[in-house]
């Protein structure tokens, strides 16, 4: 896609700096350092870079879960500090990480988990509509027919099926946005490319913007529009994905594609 002005920004961050104290008189962990980046409309955003390099930070800084230490964020033009305090916030921004365990409650079912975030933001006039909502976004998110899923627990379910209740459960909200933390890490290779299949529906078919953090060069060549490449809490490279992939002009990007030989050639895990 394009990224011209005339695509608004999803978020844009300016000079962000997120500092951890250290441990006991330990000097103090700088996760992020005059970080700017911007997410635009519609757009895969790859954020690609080693373990520690920072990536999860700036995946919850957009969440509003991790409060910057300095610099600006903005959410569609606006205050991200404000706009995290709205309730159309909270449904337009939604995640995915590694383990979907996490996103999951092990006592409730799968369409009851579907159907809490649509009663929470009053989405649906009645039960019914909301049902109905919560049957297209299982189906819409690989798990069909919905009603062979409907009444199951996350621990009857595989990983890569409870991943998609998770995927399931942010859609029915109609999101704009979608953080992904390494959403296919925790799966079996076999079922992670109907996973990225779904996610890749979700910004073609429906025109949702993806945070799509990684530490794996070749998902980052098959998933993502640009890439900003993270090193140490600082981003030190950005562009167009076959730019930097291809063309890598930092010496970090050159090691993590040396590592992952042969991944350009292929279409990376979509296969
Ligand atoms: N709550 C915290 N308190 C202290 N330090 C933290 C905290 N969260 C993250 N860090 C540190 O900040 C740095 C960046 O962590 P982050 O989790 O963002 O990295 P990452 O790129 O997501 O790594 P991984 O690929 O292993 O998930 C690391 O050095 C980490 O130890
Ligand atoms: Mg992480």
């Amino acid at each position: 896609m394009k990224t011209t002005a005339l695509v608004p920004h999803l978020f844009e961050a300016r000079q962000l700096c997120v500092q951890f104290p250290g441990r006991r008189r330990t000097t103090p962990v700088k996760a992020l350092s005059d970080l700017d980046v911007q997410w635009f409309q519609g757009e895969v955003l790859g954020i690609l870079g080693s373990s520690g390099s920072g990536k999860s930070t700036l995946g919850r800084v957009f969440l509003g879960l991790q409060q910057p230490s300095s610099g600006e964020v903005l959410y569609q033009g606006r205050s991200l500090s404000t706009a995290v305090r709205t309730s159309t916030f909270r449904r337009q921004v939604q995640m995915i990480f590694q383990d979907p365990y996490q996103s999951l409650n092990p006592r409730r079912t799968v369409g009851e988990q579907v159907l809490e975030g649509l009663q929470i933001h009053r989405i649906g006039q009645a039960a019914p509509e909301r049902t109905a909502l919560a049957v297209a976004a299982l189906e819409l998110s690989g798990l069909a027919p919905a009603d062979r899923y409907w009444n199951r627990y996350p621990h009857q379910l595989s990983g890569g099926q409870r991943q998609r209740v998770v995927i399931a459960a942010a859609l029915a909200l109609s999101p704009t946005a979608l953080v992904c933390d390494e959403p296919v890490s925790a799966l079996d290779v076999s079922v992670r490319s109907q996973v990225l299949q779904v996610l890749h529906r979700l910004r073609h078919e429906h025109g949702i913007g993806l945070l799509f953090i990684t530490h794996d060069v070749g998902l980052a060549w098959a998933m993502c529009d640009r890439i900003a490449v993270l090193h140490n809490g600082r981003i030190v490279e950005t562009g167009r994905t076959e730019d930097v992939l291809k063309y890598p002009q930092h010496p970090f990007t050159r090691e993590l594609i040396g590592a992952a030989p042969g991944v350009l050639s292929r279409k990376g895990g979509m296969e």
